[in-house]
């Protein structure tokens, strides 16, 4: 099987007899903040190299994983005008939860006083795609208001000291009631959901060791599954590049970002990035992004919105939401 070509079958259009609602979005950053000077104290980098190479000038450390989920959510639960005992579902995407054992979904629906199923989805940092497209799933067999999160406290995870990650990866959370749409206006258009274990190695964390990376690999790899995967989600949905009014891809480095959008054919004015304020953020990045494109007034009724997430595993998940 053609590694892109995953085992997806779907309907490009009007998947299954309900539509889908992103009500209600929220995000969390805590509010230690670790900038590029900061990391000049004891690593032999610069504030211009770390922007250069990656775009990112500065990375939040600090809460844990089922807090900042917690906020989001909370949060996303305001936004969307709903009442958490509403929320059938919590889906909570992360790689880096509480412990090893249990999940920390089920530690965020009692914060919020959900009395519902709740569970960890651990794609790395194509999460929360992975956790949008299993939320049009239960909503197509049923359920009405799903909660998907992408949290990470990757600050337990990353060396500061080590100059090839070190300078990448921070915390944040963010969070998005997914809602069945009567009115069919809003539509999950298509997904594109694909992994390829053969390259487990090329970005990895033992249990309680720090995340291992082959930088270079990693971003020749980002940048090749990025275009398959946003080239199959459009053309599942019938649409060109031309169709698409906002692109949110995961928040890795820009160049990643450049690199893949000069092969499809995207501009940066249609996307939306706030790596420079947040670093690498894995199952959260995308979510975060998507609330500041919402709070800067970038996605109206009607609009085509293409989500593009990518990481270890490696996996990757695109999705194509027509805006409710
Ligand atoms: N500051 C200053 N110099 C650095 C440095 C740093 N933080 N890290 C590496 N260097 C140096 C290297 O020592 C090397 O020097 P040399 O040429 O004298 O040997 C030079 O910069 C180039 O190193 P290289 O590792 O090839 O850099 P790069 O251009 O690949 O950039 C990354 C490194 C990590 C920024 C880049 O590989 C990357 O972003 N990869 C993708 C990582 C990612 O996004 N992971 C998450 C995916 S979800």
């Amino acid at each position: 099987m053609n590694e892109t070509t995953a085992n997806n079958e779907q309907t490009p259009a009007g998947v299954g007899p309900w539509g889908l609602k992103l009500a209600g979005v929220g995000a969390a950053l805590p509010p230690k903040v670790l900038t590029n000077a900061d990391l000049t104290a004891w690593m032999d980098t610069s504030d211009e190299w770390i922007r250069e190479r990656t775009g990112i000038g500065e990375r939040r450390l600090g809460g844990t994983t089922s807090g900042l989920a917690t906020e989001a959510a909370r949060a996303a639960i305001e936004a969307a005008n709903v009442s958490p005992d509403e929320i059938e579902q919590v889906i909570l995407a992360t790689t880096s939860p509480d412990y090893m054992l249990p999940g920390t979904a089920p530690a965020v629906a009692r914060e919020l006083g959900i009395d519902c199923g709740a569970f960890d989805l651990q794609a790395a940092c194509s999460g929360w795609v992975y956790g949008l497209v299993v939320a049009n799933g239960l909503i197509t067999q049923g359920m009405n208001k799903v909660l998907v999160i992408g949290a990470e406290t990757l600050d337990r995870m990353t060396d500061y000291h080590d100059r090839g990650t070190g300078i990448l990866f921070g915390n944040g959370a963010g969070a998005v009631v997914v809602e069945r749409d009567e009115t069919n206006q809003g539509q999950l258009l298509s997904w594109d959901l694909g992994s390829n274990g053969q390259h487990v190695h090329i970005l990895y964390s033992e249990h309680d060791g720090k995340i291992q990376m082959d930088g270079r690999e990693v971003f020749r790899q980002a940048v090749t599954v990025i275009q398959r995967s946003a080239t199959n989600a459009l053309e599942r949905a019938g649409l060109t590049v031309d169709d698409v009014d906002l692109v949110i891809p995961h928040q890795a480095n820009i160049r990643i970002v450049e690199a893949a959008w000069k092969r499809l054919g995207f501009s940066m004015d249609k996307t939306e990035m706030v790596l420079e304020h947040t670093g690498n953020t894995s199952a959260a990045s995308i979510p975060l992004a998507l609330d500041s494109a919402l709070t800067k007034g970038r996605i109206d009724s009607g609009s085509t919105v293409l989500f593009v997430g990518f990481g270890a595993g490696m996996t990757w998940a695109s999705a194509v939401v027509r805006w409710a």
